[in-house]
C-alpha cells in the first residue's frame, strides 16, 4: 500500500537512504560524499520537510519498503527501495503514484545510480550537473517529464 508519510516514519525513512548510500550508492560515489550524505540523513531533517512537499511511502505488513517526495514546484526527491526489494516494481509504483499528484514539468537530479530506472519511466536527460556537498562535488542528471 502507497501512503502519506507520518511523523512516526521519520527513522525507518532515513533507514532506508541509510542502507541504500552505504549499500546501493556507494557503488558510484566516493566514500567522502557517502559520509557527508550519511550526516545529513537525520529524523529531524526529514520532518523540517513535511510542509514543503508530499511525501509517500510504500507499505507492507506495518515495514516501510520505499520512500518518495515531491516539491511544490515539481521536483522528485527522496526515491529509495530497500535494496534486498529492488527491481521488483516498488519505485516504479511509488513515482507513478507521485506524478498523478502534478500537472506539469516533473524534474529530478538522478544519481549515476537511478539513471535507467528514471529513463525506463519516461525520463529525460536534460543534461549533467555537478552537485555540491561540504565543498565536495559529485555528478547528477537533470531529468524531466511532462506529465
Ligand atoms: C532507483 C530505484 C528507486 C528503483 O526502484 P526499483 O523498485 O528497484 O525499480 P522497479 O523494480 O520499479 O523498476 C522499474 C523499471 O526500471 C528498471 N530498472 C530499475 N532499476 C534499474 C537499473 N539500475 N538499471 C536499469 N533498469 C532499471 C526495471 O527493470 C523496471 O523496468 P520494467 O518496467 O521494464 O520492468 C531503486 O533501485 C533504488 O532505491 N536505488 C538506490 C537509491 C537511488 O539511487 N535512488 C534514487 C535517488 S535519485
Amino acid at each position: 500500500m502507497i501512503r502519506e508519510f507520518q511523523k512516526s516514519d521519520a527513522e525507518a525513512w532515513c533507514n532506508i537512504r541509510k542502507q541504500n548510500l552505504l549499500e546501493v550508492n556507494s557503488k558510484n560515489y566516493p566514500q567522502e560524499i557517502i559520509t557527508l550524505l550519511l550526516c545529513q540523513n537525520k529524523p529531524e531533517n526529514v520532518l523540517k520537510k513535511i510542509k514543503t512537499r508530499l511525501m509517500l511511502v510504500y507499505e507492507k505488513e506495518k515495514k516501510i519498503l520505499g520512500t518518495i517526495s515531491l516539491t511544490k514546484d515539481g521536483e522528485i526527491k527522496n526515491l529509495f527501495v530497500k535494496p534486498e526489494l529492488q527491481r521488483k516494481g516498488i519505485g516504479k509504483k511509488l513515482l507513478k503514484t507521485i506524478e498523478k499528484s502534478f500537472e506539469g514539468k516533473i524534474f529530478l537530479y538522478a544519481s549515476t545510480t537511478a539513471q535507467k530506472f528514471y529513463e525506463k519511466n519516461g525520463y529525460k536527460k536534460e543534461h549533467e550537473e555537478v552537485d555540491e556537498i561540504n565543498g565536495k562535488q559529485y555528478k547528477v542528471m537533470f531529468m524531466t517529464k511532462q506529465v
